[in-house]
């Protein structure tokens, strides 16, 4: 069952948690309908794990031929490797980075994209979505080269892809997060790892302040809620060291380490 983040009677934002199976092998991953005043964007809908379970939970909620878009932060395969079945059982456009627009293609049969997408360029805009809009932010290299987050300014939900994810069960994401320091251990090792720089979190955060935000969803684990919390997060990033800040010249010696094939995973830190 989806979780109502936001509901009136002409709009709902609902977030689905635990489509991919708990087997562990996947990700857990978070995927999103927003529906205004009858028409519908899923963002970030996954790969084909999710999509079976995501159409069917959409049909009880929404018409899908009545979806406009399918939004993608990035075109990472847990965002978007279902395009294809997708563009095949609706009508929607996909929105993505122009950064992608030309790769993702290699998700679909050829010729299934052909006047689908719309290429957004580096510095977003606005997406008339029913009576509303959706706002695309600037969100490049957190973590993808062409990434954006998504402002819903009815919700003042602010959906953030891979910035701010946790790693969690389904059933744990379900529950917001309203205290920041005991989460800061959930997040950690992931931000350091995917995130590409320090002055990237410092320009994000310098915007995204400026914005009135009621909740922080990302694309994995729990949503962060409260003026608190999403305080203590922008400065949390703030002063995060990740990525290209931690790399140095030890990360890029020619590998001596033998890789045993029959060990399917290697720590070999
Ligand atoms: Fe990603
Ligand atoms: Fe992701």
């Amino acid at each position: 069952m989806p979780i109502e983040l936001y509901r009136d009677p002409q709009h709902a934002c609902l977030m689905f948690t635990d489509l991919v199976g708990a087997d562990g092998q996947a990700v857990q991953a978070n995927q999103f309908l927003i529906v205004d005043h009858g028409t519908g964007a899923v963002i970030d809908p996954g790969g084909n794990l999710a999509f079976n379970e995501l159409y069917l939970g959409m049909t009880r909620h929404f018409s899908p031929h009545k979806l406009s878009y399918i939004v993608a932060s990035h075109a990472d395969p847990d965002i978007i490797a279902s395009l294809d079945r997708w563009l095949t059982s609706t009508r929607a456009q996909l929105v993505i980075s122009r950064v992608w627009e030309r790769f993702v293609p290699h998700f679909t049969k050829v010729g299934k994209t052909e006047e689908r997408i719309i290429g957004v360029p580096d510095l977003g805009g606005r997406l008339p979505l029913g009576d509303s809009e959706l706002w695309l932010l600037p969100a490049h290299f957190l973590h993808a080269e062409g990434n954006f987050h998504f402002y819903d300014p009815v919700s003042r939900i602010l959906f953030t892809g891979d910035l701010g994810v946790s790693m969690t069960s389904g059933r744990e994401a379900r529950t917001p997060v309203r205290d920041l320091a005991p989460h800061i251990p959930r997040m950690e090792a992931f931000h350091r790892r995917y995130m590409v720089s320090n002055k990237i979190l410092r320009l994000w955060a310098r915007m995204a302040r400026t914005l009135d935000i009621a909740m922080l969803v990302p694309q994995h684990g729990a949503p962060i809620e409260g003026r608190a919390a999403i305080s203590d997060f922008f400065d949390w990033v703030e002063s995060l060291m990740c990525g290209i800040d931690l790399f140095d010249d030890r990360a890029y010696l020619v590998p001596q380490a033998l890789i045993d094939p029959r060990i399917h995973r290697t720590d070999m830190a």
